[in-house]
């Protein structure tokens, strides 16, 4: 298998998404990917690159959802890249297939929990994620106009696949991403 470095993944980005937020969304979902393997048995390391390449074909597919996912998976094969199971992982996460892997379902779970985190940490007064309380955290889960985007049943599958509470699964992607602290600028 070809190596794929998170260097190499960070260049890939670069040349497919225009948006700066969203490269760091990407490192936001690498950080909460690793720390969702760790908890639950995965490779780290592949759970992490799953969550850096998650949304690789975002600007591609943002008008036909239907491929989002996809399209991605094209763009890494045709790299030589041949971790299928990443690539299927990818694919689930955005529900175009049922989400059915263990790795598909953790960053099923996970994306909209690092948008809910982002939300939280710019309400905090710290700013900085590494500091933003559970409560805090469970407080704005119950407002239903905070970051609509961030969808809770999404998050909520986490306790049905994997026993793991929302808090818990808020506190574990709280965590990973202040690894990426510096990447995320939080
Ligand atoms: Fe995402």
């Amino acid at each position: 298998m070809y190596c794929w470095t998170p260097e190499r993944a960070v260049t890939l980005l670069a040349e497919h998404l225009a948006n700066q937020n969203l490269i760091k969304h990407c490192w936001a979902a690498e950080g909460a990917m690793r720390a969702m393997a760790v908890r639950l048995g995965g490779d780290p390391e592949r759970w992490a690159l799953a969550g850096l390449l998650h949304d690789l074909d975002y600007d591609k597919t943002k008008d036909d959802f239907p491929r989002h996912g996809t399209v991605t998976g094209e763009i890494l094969r045709g790299l030589g890249f041949d971790d299928e199971e990443l690539l299927h992982a990818i694919l689930e996460h955005s529900g175009n297939v049922p989400p059915e892997s263990t790795m598909g379902r953790a960053l099923y779970c996970a994306d909209p929990a690092t948008g809910f985190v982002v939300a939280c940490t710019l309400m905090h007064p710290s700013k900085r994620v590494a500091e933003v309380p559970v409560e805090f955290m469970m407080k704005r889960f119950s407002e239903k106009r905070f970051a609509q985007g961030a969808n809770r049943d999404q998050m909520r599958m986490t306790e049905m696949w994997f026993h793991i509470t929302v808090p818990d699964l808020l506190c574990l992607v709280r965590d990973g991403m202040a690894v990426r602290s510096r990447e995320i600028g939080l």
